[in-house]
């Protein structure tokens, strides 16, 4: 067997005996280095910076809320529950103020703006994350009606636009930051459903806003987590909402699935979702807070080991690569 350091040293003597590859080796270590360096400077002074955070109820938003808190931000968390942000609010330090906020109901999101420009007064707002989305109705295409694409793209697409406009003067008057959660399903569409469709198009608008609001100062940076055990991936909502979906197809659809694909699509996905989901979302929540706190923030985050190894170079690669991996994660109807 050849040990890791015997390989590490054949390697390097290969490169360093070939002049091409002993450049492309130094101009890597040399970038890295210089990135590293780039990524270390933060801004300065947390206490005198407001942060606004959409879907706090639970998942990324919560952790966030709370990671930030700490760090000596006034947070101002968002949460679709009266429940939610009252159990965050008691979590927290007495900075934090928690309000409860609908992204689909644009009053909700004016009495948002109105409270937050109180908090923060002639400061204005540094930091904006649209955090908050929901993954069901999500499954294969054909079992969809028009209102279950709605359903999703209104929270996560149509909500994240909304927000994000009314508070856009705030986010001027402090040149702040903007970082939208996205998703690796925004880079590569896995599966029916509005969700893919709505991170793709929060890669659309984040990427235009971007351009738009530099001239202004706004940076905008737009995270894409890979698999993370939250609510958007909790087979129990996902499941019991495929369930719905299947049971009102008409019966010649089903018949054209065969008898045991819906049991099929169920077992693979717990399967794939126990192997691929990770537990640690504070994974993700540490690109939001770089985003938020470097000097040089990303335009984009890819976070969790999934999402920058896999995920993300598969979406680079010709749709017949992709569309072979995808379509081995899923079972085929016997037709
Ligand atoms: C959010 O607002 C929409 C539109 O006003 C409404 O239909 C929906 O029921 C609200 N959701 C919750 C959880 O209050
Ligand atoms: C899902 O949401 C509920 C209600 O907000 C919360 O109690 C629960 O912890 C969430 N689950 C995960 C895995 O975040």
């Amino acid at each position: 067997m050849v040990s890791t350091d015997s390989l590490t040293t054949y390697v390097l003597e290969v490169i360093l005996s070939h002049p091409a590859l002993t450049c492309v080796f130094l101009l890597a270590t040399l970038a890295a280095i210089h990135r590293y360096i780039r990524d270390s400077y933060k801004v300065d002074s947390f206490s005198q910076k407001h942060v606004f955070i959409t879907g706090c109820d639970s998942g990324f938003g919560n952790l966030l809320a709370r990671q930030l808190d700490q760090k000596g931000f006034h947070v101002i968390a968002a949460c679709l529950t009266e429940k939610g942000a009252a159990d965050l609010a008691a979590a927290a330090s007495p900075r934090l103020k928690a309000l409860p906020l609908n992204v689909t109901d644009s009053a909700s999101i004016r009495r948002a703006v109105e409270f937050v420009s109180g908090e923060v007064g002639e400061r204005g707002l540094w930091g904006l994350v649209n955090n908050a989305g929901r993954s069901v109705p999500i499954g294969p295409a054909e079992w969809m009606q028009s209102e279950d694409f709605t359903k999703v793209l209104d929270v996560n697409l149509i909500g994240v636009i909304d927000v994000t406009l009314q508070f856009l003067p705030l986010l001027k008057k402090a040149q702040g930051r903007v970082v939208n959660v996205a998703s690796i399903l925004g880079r590569l569409s896995l599966t029916g459903g509005g969700y893919c469709l709505s991170k793709w198009g929060v890669e659309a608008f984040s990427d235009s806003l971007r351009r738009d609001m530099r001239h202004f100062g706004i940076k905008v940076s737009i995270i894409e987590p890979g698999f993370f055990k939250t609510n958007v991936t909790s087979l129990d909502l996902i499941h019991a909402d495929l369930k719905r979906l299947w049971n009102r197809l008409p019966q010649f659809v089903k018949d054209s699935y065969g008898p045991t694909y819906f049991d099929d699509y169920v077992k693979v996905q717990e399967f794939s979702m126990g192997v691929l989901c990770s537990a640690d979302i504070s994974k993700v929540t540490r690109c939001m807070e770089h985003a938020l706190t470097a000097r040089f923030p990303r335009s984009r985050y890819g976070a969790g080991w999934d999402a920058k190894f896999f995920w993300i170079p598969l979406s680079y690669m010709p749709s017949f690569v992709s569309d072979f991996v995808i379509n081995m994660l899923l079972p085929s109807p016997k037709v």
